[in-house]
């Protein structure tokens, strides 16, 4: 398993704990309280590691990213050149995201690019696209009210799931075997995004008001005509709100 410290990675460490499955964890940090697995240092940029994480391995969960940093570097050239160790993988699970040719975000279209790679590569492969997960959501865009208001672009939607109910499902796939492009996994509802903190403010008896601003351009459309989303994949099954209350017990 590759980004064993990022949030999928440590979801899927969670699940891990305790199955019958001999595990390898990769990243360049090492994770903290996962003594059970073993852990491999490996820079997907430098390549420095990648042989030991692979040695003796038949299955690749791939939940390395950089978004921000990089992103073409690891995401794509990252990949291909991992892919060139993986000629004895029996099965590579990549996590993608819903909506990703219709959204012109560069780092989608990267994760666009890297499936391409894995369909054309000879590695028997199982794509699966997810929405955005809970915490994503609301670490990017209601983590910090300005002057006690939530600040947001509130007509776009979202339909985001949670991080453990999509490790659970990909943890699936290592018995199914590869099934090539799944159908997505998306969240229980799509919601407005200004409908996201009313329920934080409710839920942690916050003060904080919402002001939705509208944006300019293509990409803040593609959020507003919901193409991160699947109204016929309503996959996971904690909400936002049960995700908030989680948080907050
Ligand atoms: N976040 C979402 O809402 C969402 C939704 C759907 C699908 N996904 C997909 O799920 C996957 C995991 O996303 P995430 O949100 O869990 O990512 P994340 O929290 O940003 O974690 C990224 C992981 O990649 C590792 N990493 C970064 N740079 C690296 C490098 N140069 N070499 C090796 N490892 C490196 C990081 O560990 P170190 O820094 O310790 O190396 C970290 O463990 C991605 O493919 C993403 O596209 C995410």
């Amino acid at each position: 398993m590759t980004g064993a410290t990022g949030q999928l990675g440590s979801a899927l460490l969670n699940h891990l704990k305790g199955s019958d499955y001999k595990i390898k964890m990769t990243s360049r940090r090492k994770p903290e309280g996962t003594e059970d697995f073993e852990w491999v240092y490996s820079d997907l940029l430098s390549g420095e590691g990648l042989d030991e994480a692979v040695k003796d391995v038949d299955v690749i969960i791939h939940a390395a990213t950089s978004p921000m940093k990089n992103s073409r570097l690891i995401e794509v050239l990252g990949l291909e050149r991992f892919l060139g160790k993986l000629q004895h993988i029996k099965h590579f699970i990549y996590p993608s995201i819903v909506g990703i040719e219709e959204i012109p975000f560069k780092y989608y279209k990267l994760k666009y690019e890297a499936e391409e790679l894995l369909k054309n590569s000879s590695i028997p492969f199982t794509i699966v696209r997810a929405t955005q997960f809970h915490g994503f959501v609301e670490s990017l865009l209601l983590s910090k009210p300005l002057f006690k208001r939530y600040v947001i672009p509130g007509s776009m939607k979202f339909q985001s799931v949670d991080v453990d109910d999509f490790a659970t499902y990909l943890i699936d796939f290592i018995h199914k075997g590869p099934q090539g492009r799944t159908d997505d996994f998306g969240g229980p509802e799509i919601m407005l995004l200004r409908e996201m903190p009313e329920q934080k403010i409710k839920i942690n008896n916050e003060t904080n008001k919402v002001l939705s601003i509208p944006l300019a351009g293509k990409l803040y459309k593609s959020f507003v005509d919901g193409k991160n989303t699947n109204c016929n994949q309503k996959t996971g099954r904690i909400t936002f709100e049960q995700y908030l209350r989680n948080k907050k017990a």
